[in-house]
């Protein structure tokens, strides 16, 4: 079913796992995560940001899509604005159905990241919609922000921006960062940090850059209170790898049976990234009706 991301975070903070937030720009990713979702019992949010939608992944046709079949669900699916920063790309998400927006306001100085999401709360409460911002800034990979001191999140400062936007969940940035790291780095998270964001705020923490962060790395963030994590630059390179693949193996292979083997291999990642962030088996169907496991 389609649902409010705030039901599901909120589930997800008070018995202490994460669901995945992925990138979806076509009807394959789109399969992959519901049925990986399906099978796996497990929540699921459904990201598609400006630049996707812009260049590829026209709303027109794929959120339609993507609500069809979330309706027709037996998991709790929400679409969620990723990375949103324009007021109009805004406006335009929440008028074409999505159920959540981010406002990355993450590069504005500190009050107008504040005056900003204040707005953006005002307007997402008239569409229904939940609101995630961020504090701090997660940058990129390839250039080295992970290691960037000053762009971590502050506590003190997140308790003020919390109260002040009235945000129901914030991305906050740890050590992680978006793309991939250098070969063979495994980013350094900042769990103290991220312990002391969790005990000051209580709300459903994000992570962003779930790509290439280490298992160990995300199931200790998990345990340390993140509920959010952001994929999306491994499930495409999943999609990727996976037509090099094909091809090496038939040249000739048929576009239809190329794109079913693309679907597989991107449900079989999610589900395992399920398992590891504790998503899995949280909803229960009957055909009465869908069930929450506690
Ligand atoms: O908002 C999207 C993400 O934070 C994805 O990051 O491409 O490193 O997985 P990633
Ligand atoms: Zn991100």
């Amino acid at each position: 079913m389609l649902t409010s991301m705030k039901e599901m975070l909120e589930h997800a903070n008070e018995n202490n796992y994460a669901v995945m937030a992925i990138n979806c720009i076509n009807l394959e990713i789109a399969k992959a995560i519901i049925h990986a979702a399906e099978d796996c019992h497990s929540p699921v949010i459904i990201n598609i940001s400006p630049r996707q939608f812009k260049a590829h992944a026209t709303l027109e046709m794929i959120i339609p899509m993507i609500k069809k079949r979330s309706e027709q669900a037996h998991v709790p699916i929400a679409i969620n604005l990723d990375h949103g920063q324009e007021f109009e790309d805004i406006v335009y998400a929440m008028q074409s159905g999505f159920t959540s927006i981010m406002f990355d306001g993450s590069s504005l100085p500190y009050e107008e990241n504040i005056k900003r999401s204040q707005l953006i709360r005002a307007l997402t409460r008239e569409y229904g919609c939940s609101l995630e911002t961020e504090l701090g800034h997660v940058g990129q990979a390839q250039s080295g922000d992970n290691s960037r001191e000053d762009y971590l999140t502050d506590p003190d400062q997140a308790i003020d921006f919390v109260r002040r936007t009235k945000t129901d969940f914030l991305a906050v940035a740890v050590g992680t960062a978006h793309g991939e790291y250098p070969k063979g780095m495994t980013p350094k998270i900042d769990f103290q940090r991220l312990k002391e964001l969790k005990e000051k705020l209580r709300i459903p923490l994000v992570l962003h850059g779930g790509s290439g962060a280490g298992e160990e790395n995300i199931k200790t963030a998990v345990k340390c209170g993140i509920n959010k994590i952001n994929v999306c630059t491994d499930l495409f390179n999943v999609g990727r790898d996976t037509m090099k693949s094909e091809i090496e193996k038939n040249p000739n292979i048929e576009l239809l049976l190329l794109e079913m083997a693309v679907e597989a291999a991107m449900k079989n990642y999610i589900m395992a990234y399920m398992k590891m962030i504790g998503s899995t088996n949280r909803y229960m169907y009957t055909s009465q009706n869908m069930t929450i496991v506690e």
